[in-house]
């Protein structure tokens, strides 16, 4: 019970999570592979019966990586299982030396609340189009840059 880096095992779970918020347009559907490829990015936060909630740390650059994939079962939404995964993903971002992290979101007000602020999505580095250009709202983006410095242990 609790947070855990994942495992292969746990990729069933992950894709129902994320492919479920996909499906009403808040994040992108990931196949099985690209999960199995990008395993290792993935936490997920489970209690005594399942995994209720996934996040991911992508790293883009020497000085910058991405929250991808954050999602909390919805019946379990609130109690603070989110802010424990970007925690989580930051503390790992902390100890990989990753200056700044961010996130393309319409949840603007839940990474405000922990401490993120909003950036106009253009001062963001093209790399971080990689992936958005496999959206299907491409290039018309709605979501919302939010980006946090994070503390590095050589500072
Ligand atoms: C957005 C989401 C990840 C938040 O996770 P959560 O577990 O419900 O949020 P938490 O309970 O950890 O909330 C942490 C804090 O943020 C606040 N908060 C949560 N959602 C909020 C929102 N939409 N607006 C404002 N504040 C919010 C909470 O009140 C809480 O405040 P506190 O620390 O003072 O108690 C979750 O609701 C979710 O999975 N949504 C659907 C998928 C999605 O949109 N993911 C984001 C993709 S980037």
């Amino acid at each position: 019970m609790g947070i855990r880096t994942a495992k292969l095992a746990d990729i069933e779970r992950i894709q129902s999570l994320v492919n479920g918020f996909a499906e009403e347009g808040l994040m992108l559907a990931r196949s099985r592979h690209t999960l199995c490829e990008h395993i290792r990015e993935f936490m997920v936060y489970e209690n005594e019966e399942e995994i209720i909630g996934v996040g991911a740390l992508h790293i883009l650059w020497d000085d910058l990586a991405e929250i991808q994939a954050l999602a909390i079962n919805k019946g379990h939404q609130g109690q603070g299982i989110g802010k424990i995964i970007v925690a989580s993903l930051l503390q790992e971002a902390e100890e990989l030396g990753v200056p700044k992290v961010f996130a393309l979101t319409y949840q603007s007000e839940f990474f405000f609340h922990l401490g993120f602020h909003g950036v106009n999505k253009e001062e963001l580095p093209q790399k971080v189009w990689q992936e958005c250009l496999y959206c299907v709202k491409f290039p018309n983006c709605d979501e919302n840059a939010m980006l946090i410095d994070v503390k590095n242990e050589e500072e």
